[in-house]
């Protein structure tokens, strides 16, 4: 297993472009089920968890070709609706491309997501949005079998705002017959960039990236092109670091109108912004970070992919932080890691109230999930010593070449290779 090498002390400066969004690119992967004709994909980040999902839409017959930033994907010729089971279980976001098989095929079997470190992760309301719209629902042996004669577009209410409940359903939307209307639509901009590469293919999707969208559905759609938003948390997690180590850094090609809630809150701590552009934003680092509270929500609240990251800055800021994670039950296991490095931090359910410390010392710690691995390299970025950062498999699903892009900061960050284990 790689690690990745830090030490801490260095105050980040420079400017960082970011790449197309995962979350956005993984959705927009699973629509290309419905387009018949070549799509051309641009700004797809380079990423293990866009490896398993070229891979999944390559056993159902698509077509899927990198040209370097970019993804040519073929659904013409689609001819299987049922992925195997140790690809789909590599990678929730698989799901998502239930919607759309059953939009192309009529049918479909996919094997149920798994839970993961951060939640049980349930599937019950993308499940709810296609028997509305007249599916077949089986579950048996750990499989969802899901059929449908036709697809007819339907009202559909979420309990909650679930990005992926509101993508299957959308896309899935695409083809049916008539109109659906997501009532308590999840609000993420990469819903929004979903719906605008549907709609290049000639999909009718009103609504997105507020709680009400409406797709009235058509025969077909067709190949096209689209190039991925970029990617806000990706954008996030560089400004934490650059308030957090006294720097100044800049982050390019991301959408600032969906950073609001982050920017919002590293002001609060004490960290200047300035707008540079409707792409990009600088962050100017305080000489000392004030505590501040954090609740995670739905778009457009503050992500909870960022509250870790954040969590990682208010350890070593003056005074007492309340952190409250609303949308999954359990995505508090860097915490443990936090604390092997001196953070002071308990938990209380959902709540994990940090006591900032005026330093952090550098450990071996582990990450435990993607974000978690981000936010222990930020630690470690401020920590007295050297910090080394295991199974970065994780960092490697959501962040493209991040230590490369740390170094371009002034960070003293090397990956070391692990070394092979000798037989004998
Ligand atoms: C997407 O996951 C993202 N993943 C997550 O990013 C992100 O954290 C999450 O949205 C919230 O913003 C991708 O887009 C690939 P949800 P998703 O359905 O769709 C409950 C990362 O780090 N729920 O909005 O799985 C669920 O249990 C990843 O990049 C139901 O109860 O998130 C959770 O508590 C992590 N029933 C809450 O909703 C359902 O049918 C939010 O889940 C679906 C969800």
């Amino acid at each position: 297993m790689d690690s990745l090498h830090i030490r801490g002390g260095r105050p980040l400066n420079g400017q960082v472009m970011v790449s197309g969004a995962k979350n956005a690119a993984l959705a927009i992967m699973a629509g290309c089920v419905l387009g018949e004709g070549p799509i051309r994909l641009q700004r797809v980040p380079f990423l293990t968890d866009i490896e398993v999902m070229s891979a999944v839409l390559r056993t159902l017959g698509v077509t899927v070709a990198r040209q370097g930033d970019s993804l040519v994907i073929d659904a013409t010729h689609i001819d299987n609706g049922a992925p195997p089971y140790e690809l789909v279980s590599k990678m929730r976001a698989s799901f998502f491309i239930l919607g759309p098989l059953v939009a192309r095929l009529g049918k479909a079997s996919i094997p149920l997501p798994g839970g993961c470190a951060i939640g049980s992760r349930p599937v019950d309301l993308h499940l709810k949005g296609l028997k509305a719209m007249g599916c077949e629902v089986v579950i048996d042996h750990g499989t969802v079998h899901v059929t449908a004669e036709k697809l007819v577009g339907a009202p559909v209410y979420l309990d909650y705002p679930s990005v992926g409940a509101t993508e299957n359903i959308m896309m899935a939307a695409v083809l049916a017959d008539g109109r659906t209307t997501i009532e308590n639509a999840a609000q993420e901009p990469e819903i929004a960039d979903l719906a605008k590469f549907l709609n290049g293919l000639g999909a009718k999707i009103t609504g997105a990236g507020t709680d009400t969208i409406i797709i009235d559905g058509v025969k077909h759609v067709t190949g096209g092109e689209h190039s991925v938003i970029g990617d806000r948390i990706e954008a996030g997690t560089y400004l934490i670091a650059g308030a957090m180590t006294r720097g100044r850094v800049q982050v390019q090609g991301v959408p600032i109108d969906a950073m609001g809630a982050i920017l919002s809150k590293l002001q609060e701590v004490g960290a200047m912004i300035s707008i540079d552009s409707p792409e990009s934003c600088t962050v100017f680092g305080p000489d000392f970070l004030r505590a501040t509270d954090l609740r995670t929500l739905p778009f457009p609240g503050f992500p909870t992919d960022l509250q870790a990251p954040f969590m990682a800055m208010l350890a070593v800021a003056r005074g007492t932080s309340m952190v409250a994670e609303t949308v999954f039950e359990n995505r508090f296991l860097h915490v443990d890691e936090f604390q092997r490095m001196g953070a002071q931090v308990r938990i209380e359910g959902h709540c994990a109230v940090v006591q900032g410390v005026p330093a952090l010392t550098g450990a071996h710690v582990q990450s435990t999930d993607l974000r978690a691995a981000a936010a222990l390299a930020l630690a470690g970025l401020v920590a007295q010593g050297d910090t080394v950062l295991g199974k970065l498999h994780h960092l490697d699903r959501g962040y493209e070449n991040f230590d490369g892009k740390l170094r371009q900061l002034g960070a003293d960050v090397h990956r070391l290779e692990a070394a092979p284990l000798t037989a004998g």
